[in-house]
């Protein structure tokens, strides 16, 4: 995106894994990962067959290193489009399954984004997410594990899994302890469920922030809800479309959501499981609501303002932006 600073607020790490370097991963674990992927796409019919897929390829995520560079080539890309800051989501009950430990797999990841940082300039934050399926209990204990080891680069803590299993209040004892230690809270909501999901999340969990959150353009009264309250929402536009919430990017309800003065952002997700990259999610918003560089701009603008960083980092990176231009005097 040539002349776009772009940020992203939503994307997941394992959900990044590139099919070229699964296939590498799996001949080394002796796994045949053939049914599961077509060309540099993962193959997956609904979104219970995508949370199957998406948890085999993250089970190919055996070692540290294996996270570090993954870290480092999705950030990389990123930053070689145009990427200023980025915040990961990374699921710890996922590294531990796979035998590692959350502090090897978190200063995994820090060293892959630091690798990338000492390249591009990218700033990065990483925001561990609970999983819904996994229920309260492993939430309570995976915060426990979060907040037992803290990093200068992990600044939040998320929700995501499958969201029509166990309700948000489940979790407002985990948020209440990550909230409390400082951590920014954001939780996938409206995605695959309606509008009470998304209230649910407001009604329950300290947040700033819902990833997806779309299914809340269904009600307007939620929608003043989310513009009133400054909730800001995580879209992932080529994400919604690819697991069949839209039938394409004209149906999608970004457009009404902003029309509604709901504050939203860009993102990808997990871009090769949807065929999304940051860039591509910019450009296609661009093309579907006819916007301009200073219209893209306004999309960084929000997530930086919503990020979860300290002040001094949030102004350096609102710095690097283009100004914003004096609306026309009108007499
Ligand atoms: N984890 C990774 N991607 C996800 C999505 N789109 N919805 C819920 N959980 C996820
Ligand atoms: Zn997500």
């Amino acid at each position: 995106m040539r002349g776009v600073a772009l940020a992203e607020l939503h994307c997941h790490v394992e959900g990044a894994l590139p099919v070229s370097l699964a296939r590498e991963l799996a001949v080394r674990e002796g796994v045949d990962i053939s049914a599961l992927t077509d060309g540099e796409r993962y193959l997956w019919h609904d979104f219970p067959g995508f949370l199957a897929a998406y948890g085999r390829a993250t089970r190919l995520l055996r070692r540290p290193e294996d996270y570090a560079r993954l870290a480092e080539m999705h950030l990389s890309a990123i930053a070689a489009d145009g990427a200023i800051y980025a915040e990961l989501f990374l699921a710890p009950d996922d590294a531990t399954r796979a035998g590692m430990s959350y502090a090897a797999c978190l200063e995994a990841v820090a060293e892959g984004a630091e690798r990338a940082r000492a390249r591009s300039g990218i700033e990065v934050r990483l925001v561990p997410h609970i999983l819904r399926q996994n229920g309260p209990e492993a939430a309570l204990r995976a915060t426990r594990t979060i907040l037992a080891h803290p990093h200068p680069l992990v600044t939040g803590i998320g929700l995501a899994g499958d969201e029509r299993e166990h309700l948000a209040a489940e979790f407002a004892p985990a948020f209440a302890m990550a909230a409390e230690a400082g951590l920014g809270c954001t939780a996938h909501a409206g995605e695959v469920c309606g509008p009470e999901s998304v209230a649910h999340v407001l009604d329950a969990l300290p947040v700033t922030r819902i990833g997806h959150g779309v299914a809340a353009a269904a009600d307007p009264a939620l929608m003043a809800r989310l513009a009133d309250e400054e909730i800001v929402l995580e879209v992932c536009p080529g994400s919604n479309v690819a697991l069949g919430l839209f039938s394409d990017r004209a149906a999608h309800p970004l457009a009404r959501l902003i029309a509604a003065g709901v504050r939203v952002t860009l993102n990808s997700d997990d871009p090769p499981f949807f065929g999304t990259s940051l860039a591509g999610e910019y450009r296609a918003t661009a093309a579907a609501l006819g916007l301009d560089a200073a219209g893209l701009t306004a999309f960084t603008r929000t997530a930086i303002e919503a990020a979860f960083v300290d002040e001094a980092t949030r102004a350096r990176l609102i710095s690097r932006l283009a100004p914003v231009e004096p609306a026309p005097f009108r007499a």
